[in-house]
């Protein structure tokens, strides 16, 4: 399918790929032949880019991405590999049964980079704090609910624990209480009148504000977007579907991610007696050297994980 209409700006910096180069290291075992690679995570292409250049031609590349701009960027972006690659726009969630639509039942290795691009921060509704825009935040604007619709309908407790959980912040209690007594009034239904509602109950200096909202916004981007349980879904599928040598490799940015990942390869780790599939090629997460983490803010947090389905 092609989704060249959707996106026409090419010069635009789309996002800042972190740890690409190992990440794909790390994907592609050189002692498999014929490799078809799932890039789950495809955003401005960084990661794609880089795999393509090791296929060889009998090799194949399957971009998938919620977001239809990422994928009519990076086609454009690799128009020069396109005889390899097959563009999916739908959930990494749903792996195994999106790749049998292509009739593929095995794969060599696939790649998550988890979270936003920056286009995505920077430029679609919903996801920044910095811009007052509407309250979206769909990845994928064919999922029903906005984060607006959420904050607006979720009872308190849910809203409590969702910014417990998922943005890891205390006292969460406080907040779920002053949405839901600015909901009982007027609807929620832009970035700016949630940071108003976050202003009228908190104190912040400035640089402790703009922590708080990031804190706040994730927790809300992660539950529109559903993004544990998609973790949890690709994670289950790979298992299935990898070949023996196949790779695994997750970029993850959020510490319940990053548990999810470590707990999941720690649980499949194949063992003396013969039980699990998996062995875990990073003993501990790798992370971004200094110079990476100086010219991309961003990948400060990022750590990475791979392992090899042996059986
Ligand atoms: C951090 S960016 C990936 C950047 C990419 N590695 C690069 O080099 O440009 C994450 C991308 O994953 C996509 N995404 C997040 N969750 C997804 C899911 N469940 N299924 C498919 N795509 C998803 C987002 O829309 C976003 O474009």
């Amino acid at each position: 399918m092609i989704y060249s209409n959707q996106y026409n700006d090419l010069e635009l910096d789309f996002h800042i790929p972190v740890l690409s180069h190992k990440a794909v290291e790390y994907l592609i075992n050189p002692s498999l032949n014929d490799l078809i690679i799932v890039d789950g995570t495809t955003g401005g292409g960084g990661y794609s880019e880089i795999i393509c250049k090791q296929l060889q031609n009998s090799g194949k590349l399957i971009c998938f991405d919620k977001d239809l701009n990422a994928l009519s960027f990076t086609q454009k972006r690799l128009s020069w590999c396109q005889a390899k690659i097959e563009f999916v726009n739908g959930n990494f969630g749903n792996l195994k049964e999106e790749l049998n639509k292509s009739g593929i039942d095995r794969i060599s290795g696939i790649v998550l980079d988890l979270g936003l691009s920056s286009y995505q921060l920077e430029k679609e509704d919903g996801f920044s704090y910095m811009r007052n825009t509407p309250l979206d935040m769909r990845a994928d604007i064919r999922d029903k609910e906005t984060a607006s619709d959420l904050i607006n309908s979720k009872p308190r407790r849910e809203l409590e624990i969702m910014f417990s959980y998922y943005g890891e912040i205390g006292n969460a209690g406080r907040l779920a209480d002053l949405i839901a007594e600015k909901r009982k009034r007027r609807k929620i239904e832009t970035t700016g009148e949630l940071i108003e509602v976050i202003n009228s109950g908190y104190n912040l200096s400035k640089s402790g504000a703009y922590d708080f909202y990031s804190k706040i916004f994730q927790a809300l981007r992660i539950a529109v977007n559903n993004e544990l349980e998609n973790l949890r879904d690709v994670l289950n599928d790979s298992l299935d579907i990898l070949e023996e040598g196949g790779r695994l490799v997750v970029v993850s940015y959020h510490s319940l991610e990053d548990r999810m990942v470590k707990n999941f390869m720690r649980d499949n780790k194949a063992t003396k007696k013969g039980d699990g599939k998996l062995k875990v090629l990073t003993k501990k997460a790798l992370t971004p050297g200094e110079e990476e983490i100086k010219e991309n803010r961003r990948s400060r947090s990022a750590k990475l994980r791979a392992a090899e389905k042996i059986k």
